[in-house]
């Protein structure tokens, strides 16, 4: 396996002197091509910071972001990014398959190539025909978030990040997109960094899974997933690994190293049953 990602002593703070606040620090990790890697950590510990820097929509304030070896400074043309607010990351005067196509204007396509491959990627999510003319004001949040994924996967990036994609659906509709993502994840052999609050969608997800420490963020373990690649809903979360991997990751996101370093939010496992959480109020790029 080829090494796509590689974060090497990644810091970022905000503000300047007195004032500046640390919200990652020191992090350094690889994600091999074809892997889908979960980062979990609670609210507020420098998740969505972490996945800005990776993007090059923000420049970290030390260390390195690389893809394919190629150092990131700015956003590469071969990323994508699926954001958990899709209700404002999709345009609502263009049609569905209109904002599928929308970032292929600059792959160098013609318009019909623009036009199957949109189509394309609408069919891997399980969204026919009859969805592309529709605007996505006129679809359910579910649904939107699905035209995002494709959108996503239309410009076939070399690495696919999310930010808690699934944490504004129903639990219905998030059981739905987990197994979806798995699905197309497996049969277009990409490259996926998922970051979520939710344990068991870490454990659920992930081939791997990256654990956070409270605010100011930095790496407490690295977890292998040792699952079966087909994965089932009921079954797969009622099996004795999935039990016990889901305890480890919650005793390292509540125990020892990462308690003293408690200073934000309290993590709060009550908040793993909640419904949907509320949406974010970051900014989204098409
Ligand atoms: N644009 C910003 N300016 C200043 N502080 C920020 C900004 N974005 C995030 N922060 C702070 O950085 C910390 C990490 O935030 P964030 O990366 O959004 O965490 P998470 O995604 O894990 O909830 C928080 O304390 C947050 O208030
Ligand atoms: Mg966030």
């Amino acid at each position: 396996m080829s090494t796509m990602l590689e974060v090497t002593g990644l810091n970022h703070s905000y503000g300047k002197g007195a004032d500046a606040q640390i919200a990652v620090d020191n992090l350094s990790f690889t994600v091999e091509a074809g892997q889908l890697a979960c980062i979990v950590g609670p609210s507020g510990c420098g998740k969505s910071t972490l996945l800005r820097c990776v993007s090059g929509l923000v420049a970290p304030s030390a260390g390195t972001v690389s893809l394919h070896g190629d150092r990131v400074d700015g956003v590469p043309d071969d990323l994508a990014v699926v954001f958990q607010d899709y209700s404002r990351s999709l345009f609502p005067w263009l049609t569905v398959a209109r904002n599928v196509e929308f970032p292929l204007r600059w792959g160098g396509l013609s318009k019909a190539e623009r036009r199957e491959r949109a189509q394309e990627a609408l069919d891997s999510v399980g969204l026919s025909g009859a969805v592309s003319g529709k605007f996505p004001w006129q679809l359910s949040g579910g649904m939107q978030q699905r035209v995002s994924i494709a959108r996503a996967l239309a410009s076939r990036p070399a690495l696919l990040l999310m930010d808690e994609p699934f944490a504004s659906v129903d639990a219905q509709t998030r059981f739905e997109l987990e197994d979806l993502l798995r699905r197309v994840q497996r049969q277009q052999g990409s490259t996926v960094l998922v970051v979520t609050h939710d344990i068991d969608e870490s454990v659920y997800l992930g081939d791997r899974i990256l654990v956070l420490s409270k605010s100011p963020a930095s790496i407490v373990a690295d977890l292998p997933v040792d699952l079966p690649v087909e994965r089932n809903q009921i079954t797969t979360r009622e099996s004795a690994e999935f039990v016990a991997l889901r305890g480890e990751v919650a005793r390292l996101l509540t125990g020892g190293e990462v308690l003293a370093k408690a200073d934000t939010a309290e993590w709060d496992l009550a908040e793993q049953t909640s419904a949907a959480a509320a949406p974010t109020t970051e900014t989204t790029a098409p």
